[in-house]
């Protein structure tokens, strides 16, 4: 089983971007299963319905979030009806939405799995062992299990690779919007990157003005954060191959769409 997976998707220029390329990228890589990263995918915080949405129309089935999730009110709205979105699932016992869901592509099951790191980040519960107790539920029913893991450090992510090795498919590393070129397989069969990047603006800083940014840098001062308008875009993504019975990854590619790294079908 082949899996798309499109790393955070900020605000118009992110979605253009997906709109734009998702087909070619299916044409090219021909996955079964997409998952895109939706976390800032409206006005760079936060995902609404209708964006939701378009990502399916587009080709998605499964949409993944992080810690702006709740950025925008009205996920609380439609959260619980949106079968195909996950949040990350060590977010407080009672909190609307879930974090384990399940894709289906001939016939075959894969369990997608979204949590958050804690390091440099709100705490939440413990992902690693919030990650124990999901695991045992998805192997009830599949050995395809591919984890987005929305954390800030290299080394909780490097350890959640490891941790996980062997016992999921894929461990990809969101949040940080800056692409990490260590993808591998880690030994026991575990398809593994750092981050996958950001999808978006290609000439601001996180995909949001660069100038607020050096603003807020020299002066200490609270500055406004807009997502970066009008100008380059890029597109940022793994796949993996996975052996459909055993779930073992056989092949990760890193996916890096920008003026500097053409897009070639
Ligand atoms: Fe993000
Ligand atoms: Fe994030």
């Amino acid at each position: 089983m082949k899996i798309l997976f499109i790393g955070d998707v900020v605000g118009s220029p992110g979605r253009s971007m997906v709109q734009n390329y998702l087909k070619k990228l299916k044409q090219k890589y021909q996955p079964h299963v997409t998952i895109i990263n939706g976390e800032n995918a409206a006005s760079g915080k936060g995902i609404n319905e209708k964006i939701y949405k378009n990502f399916l129309e587009w080709g998605a089935q499964a949409v993944t979030l992080g810690n702006h999730a709740w950025d925008k009110k009205e996920i609380f709205e439609f959260i619980d009806d949106a079968n195909s979105m996950i949040r990350p699932a060590n977010f407080p016992e009672g909190t609307p939405g879930r974090g384990l869901m399940f894709v289906k592509s001939n016939g075959i099951e894969l369990a997608v799995i979204n949590m958050q790191g804690r390091t440099f980040m709100p705490a939440l519960d413990d992902p690693f062992r919030k990650m124990d107790e999901l695991l045992e539920q998805a192997k009830k029913r599949t050995n395809l299990i591919f984890v987005d893991f929305h954390a800030e450090t290299t080394s909780e992510k490097q350890a959640m690779g490891w941790y996980l090795d062997g016992r999921v498919s894929a461990v990809v590393g969101t949040h940080t919007h800056t692409q990490t070129a260590d993808e591998r397989i880690l030994p026991q069969g575990t398809a593994y990157i750092t981050d996958v990047g950001m999808t978006g603006p290609y000439d601001g800083i996180l995909g949001v003005d660069r100038e607020a940014v050096i603003k807020r840098f020299l002066t200490n001062l609270p500055v406004r954060f807009e997502v970066t308008k009008n100008g380059r875009t890029q597109l940022n993504g793994v796949v993996v191959d996975l052996d459909h019975k055993t779930g073992i990854a056989k092949k990760v590619e890193r996916i890096l769409i920008n003026d500097d790294h053409p897009f070639f079908g």
